[in-house]
């Protein structure tokens, strides 16, 4: 599995990393769910995302992979109000106290990577919510201070001297963040997360999504059908669910300054298939460019903002 240096981090992360959030929500089976993650870890794969808000992930990781701490990279995120937690959403004191959680629940010493989860410019520049990531830092709890969000607010975050690491959604249909973000996430030499980064499956009926992707995918799969494009279109003469999955992942992972995309997935095979997409490398330029100019044309004015 390819790496690529996480920004000025100097983490050695895998192109492919794995998203917790769908055994989360979906309420996979737990032993099941972690026999496929120590199978992946066993693979090459080394990067590992969760967050305070994904139900029971912490504990999960806790439970099944913390005797495994040294095989990944592991990334989280708060700052949302957490039940237990006596304290507003962005306050210091949440801050803090969810850092001390997550490492109780995930039985660890530290997180390589604790991102601010989703708070928007204002928040941000107050500075109260990172302040209280950065003296987290100081206290050795976290190594590394980050964001996840989209738009002005991760171009913002990623110009910040503090900020390590950008979590940030881009993918066929959401390549607004291409050009608010990627040139100042190289500029400042900042390791870039690709969230979402097969657009939820958005090829898919939504009928076919399960339990809350329903809704969550519905605004991807509404941009794709308003794009018309199809895998006959760019070159590829198979069954389009087949195609489909290497071509969003190739296409996510060719964008400049890109470090490592986090498909979140229940199902073993998905999981194996993509990191044989992963090996493929960057999908031709022509490509890339006519899912560019699908985009363009589709959204002309430029209101496809990146979606949290
Ligand atoms: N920071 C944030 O606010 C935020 C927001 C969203 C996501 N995230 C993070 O990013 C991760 C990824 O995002 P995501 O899970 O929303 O979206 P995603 O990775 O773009 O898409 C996941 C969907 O793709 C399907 N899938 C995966 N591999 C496939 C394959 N080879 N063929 C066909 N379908 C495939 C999965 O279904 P199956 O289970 O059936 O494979 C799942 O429905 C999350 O797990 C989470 O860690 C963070």
């Amino acid at each position: 599995m390819e790496k690529r240096r996480l920004g000025k981090t100097g983490l050695d992360v895998s192109v492919l990393g794995f998203g917790c959030a769908p055994i989360a929500y979906l309420k996979a089976d737990q032993p099941s769910a972690a026999a496929m993650v120590e199978s992946l870890l066993d693979q090459g794969i080394n990067l590992l995302d969760t967050a305070t808000s994904y139900p029971g992930s912490h504990e999960f990781i806790g439970q099944y992979l913390s005797t495994r701490r040294h095989d990944y990279v592991l990334v989280s995120k708060c700052g949302q109000k957490v039940a237990g937690i006596d304290a507003p959403a962005w306050s210091a004191q949440v801050v803090a106290a969810s850092v001390d959680l997550a490492l109780e629940q995930m039985k660890i010493d530290s997180i390589d990577v604790m991102l601010l989860h989703s708070c928007d410019l204002e928040t941000l520049k107050k500075g109260e919510a990172l302040d209280a990531l950065i003296r987290a830092k100081q206290a050795g709890k976290i190594r590394h201070v980050g964001y996840s969000g989209d738009n002005q607010a991760a171009a913002w975050a990623a110009a910040h001297p503090e900020i390590d690491v950008i979590e940030t959604s881009i993918n066929i249909v959401d390549q607004n963040n291409i050009e608010t973000v990627l040139p100042v996430v190289r500029e400042h030499d900042v390791g870039v997360i690709v969230k979402r980064p097969i657009a939820n499956a958005c090829w898919k009926d939504l009928n076919e999504q399960k339990g809350l992707y329903r809704t969550y995918a519905a605004n991807y799969t509404d941009r794709l059908a308003k794009m018309g494009i199809t895998p006959t279109d760019l070159g590829f003469d198979a069954e389009p669910s087949e195609v489909w999955p290497m071509i969003a992942l190739r296409f996510t992972l060719s964008q400049p300054g890109v470090t490592t995309a986090i498909v979140g997935t229940t199902n073993i095979e998905n999981a194996r298939k993509n990191m044989s997409y992963a090996s493929q490398g960057p999908l031709p330029e022509a490509i890339i460019a006519r899912l560019r100019n699908a985009f363009k044309k589709a959204d002309p004015n430029g209101e496809w903002q990146g979606l949290t």
